[in-house]
């Protein structure tokens, strides 16, 4: 599926594209060398397969190696990279493919973004977040002790390719945070979405191939659809967000270590349920429809236990917290919109029941 905006890029999304290498591959015409880059754990599983699809693509592949998890994303791996990269030589006209989650396409990404002022990159996407959100949209980018995420580039992947195959071997807990993505697309765009996970949430939690892909081409074209309206009327983008104006604060206050991102968005998309209807924006039913979708997903609905002091502290800390708190609301199933400054005692009311 093409990606629609001015730095348009493919999006390819299917079981066993990893196998299709030399046939799906855009090889740039000068393009020699190739930078994989990937962690151990993606490797093993899925490295050697990729490896050999690039050389039989005629690429002379040289595998970098990044660490497993978040802290990965950091300005000591860039350096580890860069040097790799000049040690290979990698230039300008070569190419870097990103294997692997968010981690590894944001640190790839981003040396591409860097490396001789911007190399083409491929993401191989190969969790469902990855797929559904971080390889799509050209943000790419690292975290330093101080923030997450705060240095960072724009830079369009040349192709994205989400072989679903490889979701199989997701943790299940992976695939579950990765649902919690995917269920926030059904609320502000596709409800769809939602009616498929409603009608085989246990088939989605263990990997059921087709309707793995199903949801993530429209995970991406929801994505795709709500970067370039951005790109007209600015604001759109930002109901890329529902759910996650509580879920950043959750995260935050947890020091990113107790909530998988989706999860954290789960508990955000109830508690933004929640508000709508106290707000009287939302249709009644929406909250009670999004824990009974959520529940068997494995996501949590509740259990929150947090102040709401430090709660709201985190809420008005967010970095995108620029005139204030601001949360994406859905009218109903497939429309959202944004409410700002809602009354701190009824975010503390909906946060208690939370818990
Ligand atoms: N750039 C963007 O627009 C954007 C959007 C959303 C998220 N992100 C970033 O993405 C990151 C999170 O990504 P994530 O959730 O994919 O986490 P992750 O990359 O850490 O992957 C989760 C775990 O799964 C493992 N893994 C990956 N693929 C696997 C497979 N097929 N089989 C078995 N194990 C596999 C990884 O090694 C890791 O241990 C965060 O850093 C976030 O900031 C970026
Ligand atoms: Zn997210």
């Amino acid at each position: 599926m093409p990606l629609p905006g001015p730095q348009a890029h493919e999006v390819l999304v299917g079981p066993g594209l990893c196998g299709r290498l030399p046939e799906l591959l855009p090889v740039p015409a000068h393009a020699g060398r190739t930078a994989l880059v990937t962690n151990a754990t993606v490797h093993t599983l899925h490295g050697r397969q990729v490896a050999m699809g690039l050389r039989d693509a005629g690429l002379d592949v040289h595998e970098v190696l990044v660490p497993d998890g978040e802290h990965a994303k950091s300005l000591d791996t860039l350096t580890v990279v860069y040097k790799r990269l000049s040690a290979i030589p990698l230039g300008r006209d070569d190419l870097i493919v990103a294997l692997g989650g968010g981690v590894v396409t944001d640190i790839a990404g981003f040396v591409a973004a860097t490396w001789h002022r911007g190399v083409a990159v491929v993401h191989l996407p190969t969790t469902l977040l990855a797929q559904v959100d971080a390889a799509v949209g050209g943000k790419t980018g690292v975290n330093l002790p101080e923030g997450k995420n705060l240095v960072g580039a724009f830079h369009q992947p040349s192709t994205v390719l989400a072989d679903t195959a490889t979701l199989a071997t997701l943790p299940v807990r992976e695939r579950r945070a990765g649902l919690g993505e995917v269920v926030k697309y059904g609320f502000i765009a596709d409800p769809e979405v939602l009616v498929l996970l409603e009608a085989c949430p246990a088939a989605a939690v263990a990997g059921a191939p087709d309707l793995l892909t199903d949801l993530v081409v429209r995970g991406v074209r929801v994505k795709a659809e709500v970067v370039a309206a951005d790109e007209r009327e600015s604001g759109r983008r930002a109901l890329l967000n529902y759910g996650h104006t509580l879920g950043h604060a959750i995260e935050s206050l947890t020091d990113y270590n107790t909530y998988r991102h989706g999860e954290a968005v789960a508990l955000g998309m109830v508690f933004a349920a929640r508000l709508g209807e106290r707000l009287g924006v939302s249709e009644p039913g929406l909250a009670q429809r999004t824990v009974s979708l959520l529940g068997p997903l494995g996501l949590p609905t509740g259990g929150l236990r947090a102040d709401p002091a430090r709660v709201w502290e985190a809420l008005t800390r967010d970095k995108k917290a620029r005139g204030g708190v601001r949360f994406v609301v859905c009218t109903r199933p497939g429309e959202a919109l944004l409410v700002d400054q809602p009354d701190r005692t009824l975010v503390d009311e909906i946060l208690i029941t939370l818990a």
